[in-house]
């Protein structure tokens, strides 16, 4: 289970910081521990090494940045996350060319940063197996053996080794970070930074100047001088994740940096150049969206250089039984406790759910279901009852009063919900919703009968 993952150690002067951070860690079950400086990380004793740090820069005293050179010193292999504030951002280059393995900007996007630190414990948890000898995946590999899942393995493997820009589109939950991390991790570029940025996350008045920088004073509110992600991934990659959401002004930009490979901080004069492997996806119709006039075509050409599309899960069911035992054994987090199974039964429903949510739904329901289990089989049937169902909601759908559901009736229930909920949403029309589902008329129609006579959630 992730208990089992040694503690993520957050190491910030700033007390609402600490406590913000250690909740949102506690939330998904990960042990935390916070210090308040540098040099009090160095004095503690420790059983067990961190699995990774979450590391102000700014700090009084020994910086950040210190602390990070005297852990390399020592030999101390520890995954670094670096969170700072916006006064700092120089010392930050350093940081990101030295080896911190992801960068992040206070206020940060909380999806963002927990991926980034699962991956971190997944990193140091991967090198303790491998120093034990022990053979598991690495936290880029992509589970599944479908005809389409396979290809998708293939072009990023292709891909990885050249500097070519990646354009990953997908449905939401499909796996496009971890195809564009994989890419990162596969290329020449992995011992240099990946950095992220999520364009929907930031607003759209930032977003130039978070790219590519400001000088100081070049806007009311840009008080420090900035430097942009552009320049703290110099020589490793960017991953711009939702590239559909960027401003009009941004795009021309961004087209200018992609021809050019140059570009200027806002407010500023200097021409900087970088070396920058470029990966963007979105989950939106880019096509649509320059139909609309939305997305500029010519910025959609320098980024569809080489494109990878993501099926949904639906289209590749046959990958869920692997990816739930996947996410079970990461779960089981190399405890030695017997890895749980699922039944034929309970797959066979699993399979047939359409999973709106891809792939985050599905760990979600697993992970859920294994937190709830604790040291029951995964086997629901008879025992599976009050302790497993209120886990199993999965994201968005409502919860379900009734918790002696099994697995395979809160499946049933989830389908339900969402069926009702999108035939609201589509204001009744079933050919919308249908579509809405990714489910031909048909079988839309067949579920809709299936659950019509019940009147519950
Ligand atoms: N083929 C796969 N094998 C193993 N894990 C996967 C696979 N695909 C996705 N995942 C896991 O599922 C979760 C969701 O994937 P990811 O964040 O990459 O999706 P996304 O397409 O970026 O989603 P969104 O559009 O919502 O940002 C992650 O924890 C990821 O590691
Ligand atoms: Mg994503």
């Amino acid at each position: 289970m992730t208990e089992t993952y040694p503690a993520v150690y957050v190491v910030d002067d700033d007390a609402l910081m600490r406590e913000s951070l250690a909740s949102l860690f506690r939330s998904v079950r990960l042990r935390v521990v916070t210090v308040a400086s540098a040099q009090e990380f160095l004095a503690r004793s420790r059983t067990e090494e961190p699995g990774c740090l979450v590391l102000d820069v700014l700090l009084p005293g020994l910086t950040g940045l210190d602390l990070q050179d005297e852990l390399a010193k020592a030999n101390v292999q520890i995954p670094i996350i670096f969170l700072t504030g916006h006064g700092d951002i120089p010392m930050s280059v350093r940081a990101m060319k030295s080896g911190a393995l992801e960068f992040f900007t206070k206020p940060y996007d909380e999806e963002s940063l927990l991926t980034a630190v699962r991956q971190a414990l997944a990193r140091s948890h991967d090198a303790g197996d491998q120093q034990r000898g022990g053979g598991r995946h690495s936290s880029e590999t992509i589970i599944g053996s479908s005809t389409a899942i396979k290809a998708v393995d293939r072009r990023v493997t292709t891909v990885a080794r050249t500097d070519s820009t990646v354009l990953i589109l997908g449905e939401t939950g499909t796996g496009k970070e971890l195809v564009a991390r994989s890419i990162h991790a596969l290329s020449p570029r992995s011992g240099r930074p990946l950095v992220s940025i999520n364009c929907a996350a930031i607003q759209p008045s930032l977003i130039t100047s978070e790219l590519f920088g400001h000088e100081k004073g070049s806007f009311t509110g840009a008080l420090h001088q900035r430097v942009g992600r552009f320049e703290l991934a110099d020589g490793g990659t960017i991953f711009l994740d939702e590239i559909g959401d960027l401003p009009a002004e941004t795009q021309v930009a961004l087209l200018r940096v992609l021809q050019e490979r140059e570009f200027q901080r806002v407010g500023g004069n200097k021409t900087i150049r970088v070396d920058v492997r470029v990966i963007a996806a979105t989950n939106r119709h880019l096509k649509s969206a320059i139909a609309d006039g939305t997305f500029r075509s010519d910025l959609y050409y320098r980024l569809n250089v080489f494109p990878i599309h993501i099926p949904p899960l639906r289209e590749r069911r046959e990958d869920i039984p692997q990816l739930v035992e996947h996410f079970l054994r990461m779960h089981a987090g190399g405890t030695g406790k017997p890895v749980r199974s699922v039944d034929a039964k309970t797959l066979e429903t699993l399979q047939r759910y359409s999973w709106p949510g891809n792939i985050r739904e599905l760990q979600n329901v697993t992970e859920r279901w294994a937190i709830g289990l604790e040291d029951e089989e995964l086997a629901v049937d008879e025992t599976t009852t009050a302790a497993a169902s209120p886990h199993l909601v999965a994201p968005g759908a409502e919860p379900t009063a009734d918790v002696t559901l099994n697995l395979r009736e809160h499946v049933a229930a989830l389908e339900r919900n969402l069926i009702q909920r999108t035939m609201i949403a589509a204001g009744g029309n079933q050919s919308e919703a249908a579509r809405r589902l990714g489910l031909n008329r048909g079988s839309f129609i067949k579920l809709l009968k299936k659950y019509r006579p019940t009147t519950t959630a």
